[in-house]
């Protein structure tokens, strides 16, 4: 298991299940965590149930000021910023119709939101001799999907920034690495099947090679990996945990050789 003993940690959009199981993640291995996001209500209830070493801190990621008021209050409760975690997003898209107003609403958030985290958070990371970055990217931004386009760019160029990111802020000793999950159990996929996990899964699963939806704590433990010393060799890299979407193609689980040979 990761050991984060005496890091402190700041998890973007993380009042929703996959933040929360991440910022559970990153506690449970020993880090001190805040949440930083726009839903207060659950952000609150979040924080509680982790306990005492997770706070909430209403923070709008499109707001300059509001970035730099959480790091703020994360120094100022927990000493110093070691790992920084954006998982922030928004779902704004309308494919290919998408307006000019949509596009810059939902790289605002998606992309430049977090961007401006981690030039934000470079200081305070220095400051401590490095840190971690992990960003969230998605199959999204690696496969084509019917009737999306800002969200699924966004998360492509999440992948790319981060190797920039990684390259620039090497001699910060500072990792920047991205994770990009599969479908997975989240507040979204909860409320389009109507709570049914079982229905979730038939319908996912087959996308799969592990034949079911991903679990949010499986991302959280993958975060936890990539913040903590076990993952020092890797940086400007993403981390697939997709249950092996991106690994099928299109011929999928149907063997055409044996169709040729019929
Ligand atoms: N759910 C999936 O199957 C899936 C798959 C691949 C990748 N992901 C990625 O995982 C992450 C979490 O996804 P999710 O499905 O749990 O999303 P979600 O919509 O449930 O949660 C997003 C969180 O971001 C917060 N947020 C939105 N705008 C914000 C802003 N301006 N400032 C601060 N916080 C803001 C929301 O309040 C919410 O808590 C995202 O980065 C998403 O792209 C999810």
């Amino acid at each position: 298991m990761a050991d984060l003993t005496n890091k402190v940690a700041i998890v973007s959009g993380g009042a929703t299940m996959i933040g929360w199981k991440t910022a559970e993640a990153l506690r449970d291995a020993g880090a001190k965590v805040v949440l930083a996001d726009i839903a207060e209500e659950a952000g609150e209830e979040a924080a509680e149930k982790l306990g005492p070493d997770v706070i909430f801190q209403r923070t709008d990621i499109t707001d300059d000021e509001q970035i730099d008021a959480c790091i703020a209050a994360t120094v100022e409760r927990f000493g110093g910023v070691d790992c920084l975690v954006n998982v922030a997003c928004t779902y704004l898209d309308n494919g290919i119709d998408s307006t000019r107003d949509e596009w810059l609403t939902a790289l605002n958030v998606n992309l430049v939101g977090g961007a401006i985290f981690v030039q934000k958070v470079v200081a305070p990371m220095r400051e401590r001799g490095g840190g971690a970055i992990v960003n969230f990217g998605s199959i999204s931004g690696k496969r084509a999907q019917l009737g999306r386009m800002l969200y699924a760019v966004s998360k492509a160029a999440i992948i790319g920034m981060t190797r920039n990111q990684a390259l620039n802020l090497a001699p910060d000793n500072i990792r920047v690495n991205s994770v990009s999950p599969g479908w997975t159990w989240s507040n979204v996929i909860r409320d389009v099947s109507g709570d049914d996990r079982a229905k979730a899964d038939l319908v996912a699963g087959p996308l799969h090679l592990i034949g079911r939806l991903v679990e949010p704590d499986e991302v959280g433990a993958t975060v936890a990996f990539l913040c903590s010393d076990d993952a020092s060799g890797l940086t400007g890299t993403d981390i697939a945990v997709d249950g092996g979407y991106t690994a099928i193609g299109p011929e999928q689980k149907v063997d055409q050789v044996s169709k040729l040979m019929e």
